[in-house]
Parts: structure tokens; sequence; C-alpha cells
């Protein structure tokens, strides 16, 4: 039998991301075009239990394509990782005549999202919104462009100071475990290298960019560094440099949640705008637990549990690239 959708709850959960209010927008303007009426849950899970819940219209997504964060606030649920916690949030859904739900975020959010669509037979649909680009099964995830972008301005005015004071700079970019953000951000702002988790295991990557003639024709030097307990992140990095060539003078920026903040790039608003959409068309379609992607350019589908299991790999040969360009 059909599963008659009359009533769609949206969420935010996890780290917000720019674009995320394009693709609440999207969602609910899509919802409402298709007769669907539209409940935002505010502050992610933690909203579903509490019942803190309020019918949108269009008109409450006037205005926010361009703005940074998301509306309905976001947050992570401890409690929505317990039976009682999700038993509670399918009572409030139900109260609330929410048939189904889309869910933005990442990892975390798809993997209760999971868990709670098999639980209690609800039809869910997600949308990648994380900074990070860290899931499989999409080339890009909602919000990292902008980050990107964040980076390479940030980046471009420590080149300035670098320059002048003939310094090495360690700068952490965000990216949790993984280096997406730390590789395109160190190629696309002309850094010495890139220091990301996914390699560590293999080499010892500073020591690699010491051996590779690291500053031997420049007066100043940038390497981007993802977060990450693997790389040991900025300040760890600094230290051993520090300690092994003291003839360096050594300074260190953590951008931190700079990074997560701003108006979306021209590129996410189309992403989220056109996963927003594609959100209630699968939730039409009778899609159940997936996740919106986007590959090559078209809009595909992919199961929650892949997208969740399998690790994204970084293409590894940008390391190359930009070693080359750095001489
Ligand atoms: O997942 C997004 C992200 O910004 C990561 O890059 C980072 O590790 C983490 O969230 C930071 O989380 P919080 O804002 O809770 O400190």
């Amino acid at each position: 039998m059909k599963y008659e959708i009359k009533c769609v709850g949206l969420l935010t959960s996890g780290g917000d991301a720019p674009g995320m209010n394009a693709a609440i927008r999207a969602v609910t303007r899509t919802a409402i075009f298709n007769g669907i009426r539209v409940k935002a849950i505010y502050r992610g899970y933690k909203g579903l239990i509490t019942g803190e819940i309020k019918e949108f219209k269009t008109e409450n997504v006037s205005n926010i394509i361009q703005q940074g964060g998301t509306i309905i606030k976001t947050a992570r649920c401890a409690e929505f990782m317990t039976p009682e916690g999700r038993k509670t949030a399918y009572e409030n859904m139900r109260k609330e005549e929410i048939d189904a739900l889309i869910v933005i975020g990442g990892d975390g959010t798809f993997t209760g999202a999971r868990i709670f669509a098999q639980e209690f037979n609800v039809p869910i649909v997600g949308l990648p919104g994380t900074i990070d680009n860290d899931l499989w099964g999409t080339d890009v995830t909602i919000g990292y462009d902008t980050a990107l972008n964040t980076i390479i301005d940030a980046v471009d005015k420590i080149r300035d100071t670098a320059s002048s004071h003939e310094r090495l700079f360690f700068i952490e970019v965000m990216g949790r475990d993984a280096g997406f953000l730390a590789l395109s951000s160190a190629l696309a702002s002309g850094a010495e290298a890139a220091i990301i988790p996914e390699r560590e295991t293999k080499v010892d990557q500073l020591e690699e960019l010491i051996k590779n003639g690291f500053r031997k024709s420049k007066n100043s030097s940038i390497v981007i560094v993802a977060e990450s307990e693997v790389t040991g992140g900025a300040n760890g990095l600094a230290e051993r440099m520090r300690r092994e060539h003291p003839e360096y003078d050594v300074r260190v920026t953590i951008l931190g949640h700079i990074q997560r903040g701003g108006s979306p790039t021209a590129s996410d608003r189309i992403l989220a705008s056109r996963m927003g959409v594609a959100a209630v068309d699968a939730l039409l379609d009778e899609q159940r637990s997936i996740m919106i992607g986007i590959v090559n350019d078209e809009i595909v589908h992919v199961p929650f549990t892949k997208a969740i299991k399998f690790d994204k790999p970084v293409n590894e040969d940008l390391l190359g690239v930009i070693q080359i360009l750095s001489i």
C-alpha cells in the first residue's frame, strides 16, 4: 500500500554548514508546491524529543537563501541515541501528524535516521550538509564550497604577513577525520603542502616535506594541516618543527569555527536548492532511508547504510600536484 505523505518534518542536525538555509527553503517550498504540509523541528533530533516543532509556510523561508547557519538551529543529541529517546521522538511525530522526515546533516545525523527509520518504519530522506565533504556517495556536500572559500580567503591574508616576516605558518583547518578541506585549500591557496590524516598512516609527512627541499627557494611557507589526532594538528607539527629545525621561524593559525559561518557561495546555494527539491521528490517516489547525493552533476540516491559505512577517499594525486607547484 502506498504510504501517503501529507506532512513532512524537517530538521538540521550536527555541525551547521552554509547552505543549510537554502536547503530548508527548497524543501519547504517544494513540499508546499506538492500540497504537503511542512513542520520545522528545532534543534535537530532534540526538538523531536522535546516537541519544539512549528509549521512552516512559504514566507517562513523568505530571505534566507543567502544566510549562513541554520534558522531552525542544530544540535548533537545524545538522547536520540537511546531507545527511550527515539520512542519519545516517534510519539511526538505522531502527535504532530508528521508522516516523514527530511534530515540535513552528516554521518551522525544519518546514523540516527537509519536506526529510527528501521525501528518505527518512518520514511526518511537525508541531505548531506557538512563542511567536511566526508560523505560517501556524493561528490560534494552542502557547505563544503563555502568553507573552502573562507579558508582560502584567510590563507591569502596570512600569506601577506608570512611573506613579510619570512615565516613558516602551519594553518589548521577543519575536517574532523577527513582531509578534503585541507587538500583542496592547500592547492587553491598555493600552499607548500597539505598534511592530511588519510596519508599519515603511510608516511611521515613532515619528514617528507623537509626532505623535498621545503622552503629552499622561498622566503616564507604555508602548510595546511587537517585537524586530527592522526596528524597531530598544527600545534603538534609546529612543536616538532621548532624542536627539530630551530632555524625556522614558526607560527600557527587555527582557523576554527570561522570556517563554518558566512553567506553560502553560489555553488552551495545551487547545490542545496537542487538537493532540497530532490529530497521531496524522492519521498513522493517512495524512496526511503536514502541520502541525496550528486555525482557528475546528476542527482543520485545513496542508501544511508552505504553513506555511513564507506569512507569517501580523498584524491591523493592532488598531493603530488601541490608538491610540483610548490617548487
Ligand atoms: O563536522 C563539522 C565540524 O565542523 C568538523 O569539521 C569539526 O571537527 C567539528 O564539526 C567541530 O564540532 P563543534 O562545532 O561541535 O566543535
